[in-house]
């Protein structure tokens, strides 16, 4: 049959925004119908594991397939000491997931500072690549709001690519399909 087109996506982000428990969400592996006839025992296990989301070192390379794409998602760390490693993926990449914990107002600043560096990139500024933008921990009970996430951003500037927010909640895996949906409408 055909073989399904190969779209790298880079997800960006301060460091405990949620981009580890976004991409955990959106593999196939996770979902309990692939997992089997486990044990009541092992779901237990299995779950718990699911979790226990460490502070990734370095990044994470995850792969995963929707009907008609075949993704490659490069989970990179959003720790200080490891943001300069992103700049060596922008080349190859076919769209970017930047993910903001909505919670965290003292840091949005920082987001916004970061978000300005990857936009004005020479690998990236020139390309209409979509931006996908979820303002995750929308279940935090003094999370701000996707609108007010985008101002804060000021997400209304970029007028050269194709760009979309979502609220999302990625413990509960709410918000998620919505952003991906447009992700896959904009690079098939
Ligand atoms: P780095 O790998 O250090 O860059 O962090 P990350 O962006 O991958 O964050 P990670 O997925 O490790 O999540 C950080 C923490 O936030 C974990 O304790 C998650 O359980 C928690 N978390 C992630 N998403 C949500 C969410 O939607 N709501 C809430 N309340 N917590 C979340
Ligand atoms: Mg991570």
């Amino acid at each position: 049959g055909l073989r399904k087109k190969e779209v790298n996506v880079l997800c960006l982000g301060l460091d405990n925004s949620g981009k580890t428990t976004i991409i955990n969400q959106l593999k196939p592996a996770n979902h309990s119908n692939h997992l089997g006839p486990l044990s009541e025992e092992w779901k237990h296990v299995s779950q718990t594991q699911a979790q226990e989301i460490v502070p990734t070192i370095g990044f994470n390379i995850e792969k995963f397939k929707s009907s008609s794409l075949s993704f490659t998602v490069f989970d990179m760390s959003g720790q200080t000491r490891y943001r300069n490693l992103w700049e060596h993926y922008y080349k190859d990449s076919h769209a970017i997931i930047f993910v903001i914990d909505s919670g965290d107002k003292l840091r949005m600043v920082v987001a916004k500072e970061e978000l300005d560096t990857v936009l004005k990139h020479e690998d990236i500024c020139s390309r209409k690549l979509p931006v996908l933008f979820f303002a995750n921990k929308m279940d935090l009970r003094d999370a701000m709001s996707s609108v007010k996430v985008s101002q804060m951003l000021c997400l209304e500037n970029i007028r050269d690519k194709p760009w979309h927010i979502c609220a999302s909640n990625a413990i509960k895996g709410e918000g998620l399909q919505e952003g991906l949906d447009w992700l896959q409408g904009k690079v098939s």
